[in-house]
């Protein structure tokens, strides 16, 4: 069997992207016990760090073990009981995992759907909120599949005044796109590391505010084989998890540190690295960093004489659509991307398969060099294709937009 010895890739799709070389260093530290001094330290001070990331005070911020998926699921079983109800606004495939994961937490879903490449506008939330009076409401706040980002201020709101849960999805913004969790009143928030936090995934990033942890402690239950004498279980419906049972993470994360899993150390060794090198940027400077990316791949892009999928005004400042032109043939092209540059982009999902390619700019490779460099390879591969336009365009205009920012 060969060692692992992978190309050197440069990943421009929707996510992953390449990983900080310092968060690679910071995994090959040597592990620790879970309940090691040391450790428990780590665990802190991970949950400090990514207090400053998510814009929040909450004491519930910690890491789960699995992909940005993992943390969904974890929010959503552990806030539905059977039988809740659960809104879900749909703008893209996520909101479709949403619903298939509340669904088989026993929620009675109720799907409210925009079409692909646009997002809800307030009224439009506030009405389904008032009519369905849901009691957990959760979106998706950048959705790859469409690259849209969904503004969350009025919904924050919006549930607030109607006494619903908000969780939120930042899967692929959290550390490229403004979100403040306590600003905008959003109850619970999740994300992964190999998007805009440029880390690898296999590490979740979750906070959850007073009146999240309300209705999950309150469902409170402690594994047989860890009860003691005195043990009396929540009064609430057990949650329908073991491993995703948000109340027995948050004993694990404690100062209680009753055993749960086996902490993964190395993925959070990941997480608090990709968060020190965020907070040493600063927010600001980071979200600026994706949105003059963005602005010079798009600018790119339509100087190519390439179209642009979907509402500009509501893109994500990480990843960009764009329709694959007439004659051209998207998988072939993306296949000389990959074979012949070593640099991948993302094709699509659903509707907008075949349609679309998505290129990404975000965490470490938010970066002007991997633009241009995207954006000269793509012309290079596109005049292969006999797809006419200027050469030459698209990387003066992308330099040109990165000179104005
Ligand atoms: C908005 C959103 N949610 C969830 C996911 C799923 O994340 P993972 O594959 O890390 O489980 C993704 C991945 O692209 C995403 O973009």
């Amino acid at each position: 069997m060969h060692e692992i010895n992978p190309a050197p890739r440069l990943l421009m799709g929707p996510g992953p992207i390449n990983a900080d070389p310092r968060v690679l260093r910071a995994m090959s530290a040597q592990l620790l016990g879970q309940f090691d001094p040391q450790f428990r330290q780590y665990m802190a001070d991970a949950a400090e760090l990514y207090r400053g990331v998510f814009q929040t005070k909450n004491r519930w911020t910690m890491l789960i073990d699995g992909t940005a998926r993992s943390a969904i699921e974890a929010a959503l079983v552990s806030l539905i009981a059977p039988g809740d109800k659960v809104l879900v606004p749909v703008f893209g495939r996520f909101g479709n995992l949403k619903i298939e994961i509340a669904r088989r937490a026993g929620a009675e879903v109720i799907a409210v759907e925009k079409e692909w490449g646009q997002v809800f506008t307030d009224a439009e939330l506030k009405a389904a909120v008032q009519k369905h009076k849901p009691r957990i409401v959760a979106v998706s706040h950048g959705d790859t599949s469409t690259t849209m980002a969904q503004p969350l201020e009025g919904l924050g709101r919006i549930c607030r005044e109607n006494d619903a849960i908000l969780y939120v999805d930042a899967t692929a913004t959290l550390g490229g796109m403004h979100l403040p969790a306590d600003a905008w009143n959003l109850d619970v928030v999740s994300a992964g590391l190999q998007k805009c936090l440029a880390g690898p995934s296999g590490s979740a990033p979750i906070t959850l505010n007073a009146r999240a942890e309300a209705i999950i402690y309150k469902r409170r239950h402690i594994e047989q084989g860890l009860q003691d004498k005195g043990y009396k279980p929540g009064e609430g419906p057990i949650i329908r998890s073991n491993y995703f049972d948000l109340a027995m993470i948050m004993d694990y994360w404690s100062d209680k540190a009753l055993n749960h899993h086996t902490e993964a150390t190395t993925m959070l060794y990941a997480a608090h690295e990709c968060a020190r090198i965020l907070m040493e940027e600063g927010l600001q400077k980071a979200f600026e960093r994706h949105t003059a990316a963005s602005k010079a791949m798009s600018a790119g892009l339509k100087a190519m004489g390439l179209e642009l999928f979907g509402d500009q005004s509501h893109k994500m400042s990480n990843v960009t659509g764009v329709f694959i032109p007439a004659g051209v043939d998207g998988d072939r092209a993306r296949k000389a991307m990959l074979t012949e540059f070593n640099i991948e982009i993302g094709t699509s999902f659903g509707p907008l398969h075949g349609k679309i390619w998505r290129i990404g700019n975000m965490g470490y490779n938010a970066r002007r060099d991997a633009v241009l460099v995207t954006l000269a390879a793509l012309e290079a591969v596109l005049a292969g294709e006999k797809y006419k336009f200027t050469r030459g365009a698209g990387v003066d205009a992308a330099r040109a937009a990165y000179a104005g920012a």
